[in-house]
């Protein structure tokens, strides 16, 4: 039976804003015209986290209807696809952290690859300028996508038929839903961009979106269609692929159909590792999350950080010296590992974390510049989304999808209806050239056809006693691994409720540019003390993040906490 804990429940939209329309598909629990938003739920059964509420309840309906966790989260990614086209995509890609009843634990890489015909140079004039422009907007910036192939790996550990768990999503595309006065806000800073990179304007193209319009996206429900039809083939060949193709013709950009055709998800061994007699399951390459997490993580092990307090000088600056080692091997090492020879065991390695930490001084910052001479690295976009959901039957699965910027490439398929990424930005483009956000690297991240460029994303489950405790994610680019760093610590070491390991503001240090980038509401004496100390400070950001999370209780319940930095939502059953 279901235990509801309303502990914060934002009434979203109050009115059946588009009274002409009824939702009448499969997912009939759930009115797309009027929700509300669920902050934290406690449920006997299971639970769906992620950053849209309409896609929580529909993954929640899906395992109401027999469905396992990975059934719910197959249709809730989908249904993101649909209400949060920012970062839910069919044109993106991203990683799968799971662990099933049996205890199997995998992963699943979705990441979108390079196509054929890229090559280490193609963002750089003849006179060496960098076009960051080019592998950062339109055509020429998108990855051969991966999420269709990803959702269709996975499937086969689902127990419902996919025509069910698409559903939803279709009739979310074709029935439309409700706006919230968020995504009306985003959706009018979109326009210019919109007009400007895309050769069909799209639904999204409007003169001024309010809260209450009712998007209906009619070419993505018919790709989501064909997919339901036909499978991967749905998309990576025939109208889907056609459509793409001539979409890349029309725009200048590079994807084939022998790309779409060729594109493969690949199921890999997870990064896992042990804390404090926990199991944490993360991602492998080519994310560097779960190698980052691990860093940090065993950078703090053996030094007492629950004593020090949580947000105390001590523990900020300790974590903080953690964060810039991890990420200056982050610049250095890591790549697609099917492409460079990744030095994963080296640098997970105890002996050398604990090498990492000697010149670690607890009185004042370490210069970047001691750590590893380097170039800057920026924090990269937030507009990835991840989602976490939970069975009873001991299921857990951790998805993190991204198109990378907001809205990737911020262009439209042309009469398929979604938007492509633009991940190639995560590449390096120009050895010691910065991308978008600053990011750079070198010959581990560098181009090449078929390559997938490296990100930061980090699903994460953690087991105790090898039973499922956390599940766990979060966008926010680099600040991906520092998050779920702070947000382990937080409940393990500081024994804080899941709320406030996810909603107290957050840090982030990622080697260079040599600074702590913090989070509106940071204590503001802990910031004084540190700056005595050496350390400097980005701008504060308003948020960082948007973590979802599902933590299983000592009584088997599970307890689920959307993040308060959106509108994120946690449904249960
Ligand atoms: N595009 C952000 C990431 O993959 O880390």
């Amino acid at each position: 039976m279901r235990s509801f804990t309303p502990v914060i429940a934002v009434l979203l939209l109050i009115c059946a804003c588009n009274p002409t329309q009824k939702n009448t598909g499969s997912a009939s629990a759930v009115n797309p015209y009027q929700y509300n938003l669920n902050k934290k739920i406690v449920a006997d059964n299971g639970a769906v986290v992620s950053a849209h509420p309409l896609a929580s309840k529909v993954g929640v309906e899906i395992m109401k209807q027999g469905g396992n966790a990975v059934d719910a989260a197959i249709a809730t990614q989908l249904a993101l696809a649909v209400v949060y086209p920012n970062a839910g995509n069919l044109g993106g890609g991203g990683f799968l952290v799971g662990r099933f009843s049996s205890g199997e634990l995998i992963s699943v890489d979705f990441r979108e690859k390079a196509p054929g015909a890229a090559h280490r140079d193609m963002y750089i004039e003849a006179d060496g300028t960098p076009r960051t422009d080019k592998s950062q907007d339109g055509h020429l910036s998108s990855g051969v996508p991966g999420t269709v192939a990803g959702i269709f790996a996975y499937l086969k550990y689902g127990k419902l038929p996919f025509e069910k768990l698409i559903q939803p999503a279709i009739d979310l595309a074709q029935k439309g839903f409700t706006i919230s006065e968020r995504e009306a806000r985003s959706l009018n800073g979109l326009q210019i961009e919109l007009k400007k990179l895309n050769t069909v304007m799209p639904v999204f193209v409007k003169d001024k979106w309010v809260r209450g319009d009712t998007l209906f996206q009619i070419d993505l429900a018919n790709t989501l269609t064909r997919i339901r039809d036909k499978g991967t083939a749905g998309f990576y060949e025939g109208e889907t692929a056609r459509l793409i193709v001539e979409e890349m013709k029309r725009g200048g950009g590079i994807i084939t159909y022998d790309d779409l055709k060729n594109y493969q998800a690949k199921v890999r061994t997870p990064h896992s590792f042990t804390y404090k007699g926990y199991k944490v399951i993360g991602m492998p390459m080519p994310s560097s999350g779960g190698l980052l997490l691990n860093q940090m993580m065993k950078m703090v092990e053996n030094r007492n950080i629950a004593s020090m307090g949580f947000h105390s000088l001590q523990s900020v600056q300790l974590m903080t010296e953690v964060e810039r080692r991890a990420f200056a091997d982050r610049a250095e090492y890591m790549g697609d590992a099917d492409f460079y020879n990744v030095p994963v065991s080296m640098l997970s390695n105890d002996n050398y974390l604990q090498e990492r930490m000697k010149d670690y001084d607890p009185a004042r910052a370490t210069p970047s510049s001691v750590i590893k001479p380097g170039i800057a690295v920026r924090p990269e976009s937030k507009e990835t989304t991840h989602l976490s959901v939970i069975d009873k039957e001991g299921n857990a699965i951790s998805i993190t999808t991204t198109l990378n910027n907001s809205y990737g490439s911020r262009t439209v398929v042309g009469g398929a209806g979604f938007f492509l990424n633009d991940e190639m930005d995560d590449f390096s483009i120009k050895p010691g050239v910065p991308n978008m956000y600053g990011a750079v690297g070198g010959e581990a991240n560098a181009i090449q056809p078929g390559k997938r460029m490296l990100s930061s994303m980090t699903p994460t489950i953690v087991l105790k006693d090898d039973k499922p405790f956390i599940v766990v994610g979060t966008p926010g680019g680099t600040t991906i691994p520092t998050q779920i760093f702070q947000t382990l610590i937080n409940i393990i070491d500081f024994n804080m409720s899941t709320e406030d390991a996810v909603y107290k503001p957050k840090f982030h240090h990622q080697w260079l540019p040599d600074e702590i980038l913090i989070e509106k509401g940071f204590p503001a004496a802990v910031k004084d003390a540190l700056t005595k100390m050496g350390y400097k400070f980005a701008r504060e950001r308003e948020g960082i993040g948007r973590t979802e999370i599902i933590k299983v209780l000592p009584n088997g319940k599970f307890e689920a906490v959307a993040d308060n930095r959106g509108d994120d939502a946690a449904e249960g059953w």
